[in-house]
């Protein structure tokens, strides 16, 4: 997409965070939260971001990306020193370059934050993400209930 912005995500930008997990929810995509204050809290301004991208076309939040730093105790049992990654597209713009995009940029901060590597677990049944993310070069490292653990490392 020639007209993509990428840029970090603000508080005014939780809305059209929720947006584009709404759509995810009504395309049977998603199951969990997808409010203004769940985006806020876990993506915007939670403890452990180190970035939440946006992809915009105009001031369009075409989808978004999340990197955060896997702390101890974290709840998915990654090794510190790693990086936690998910990224979400509206259904209607996915497959047409956005996550690739997104990811290129990310990799410069998952760099700058001196990660190992970067953790994507994703749901066995996810056949689209299981595909992005070995197609952005992530590699099986172990399985957890119900989801494929992927890494990529740095
Ligand atoms: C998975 C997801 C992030 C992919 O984002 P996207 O912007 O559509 O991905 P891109 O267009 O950049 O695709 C990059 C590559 O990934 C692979 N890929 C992406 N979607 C695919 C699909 N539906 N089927 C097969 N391969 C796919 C392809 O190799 C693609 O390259 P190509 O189009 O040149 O063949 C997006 O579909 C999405 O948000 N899905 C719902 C949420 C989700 O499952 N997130 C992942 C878990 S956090």
């Amino acid at each position: 997409m020639s007209d993509l912005i990428l840029r970090q995500a603000t508080s005014h930008d939780a809305p059209g965070i929720s947006g584009v997990l709404q759509d995810l929810v009504l395309a049977g995509k998603r199951s969990k939260p997808a409010d203004a204050g769940f985006a806020e809290t876990h993506y915007v301004s939670h403890p452990g971001q180190i970035q939440c991208l946006l992809a915009l076309d105009g001031d369009e939040v075409l989808g978004f990306q999340s990197l955060k730093q896997a702390v101890e105790g974290n709840p998915y049992g990654v090794p510190v020193g790693w990086g936690l990654i998910g990224k979400h597209i509206r259904p209607w713009a996915a497959r047409r370059g956005v996550g690739r995009a997104l990811f290129q940029e990310t990799l410069k901060a998952a760099r700058a934050a001196g990660l190992v590597a970067i953790d994507a677990t994703i749901g066995v049944n996810n056949a689209e993400g299981l595909a992005y993310y070995r197609a952005m070069g992530f590699v099986d490292y172990r399985r957890i209930d119900g989801a494929r653990c992927k890494s990529f490392t740095l």
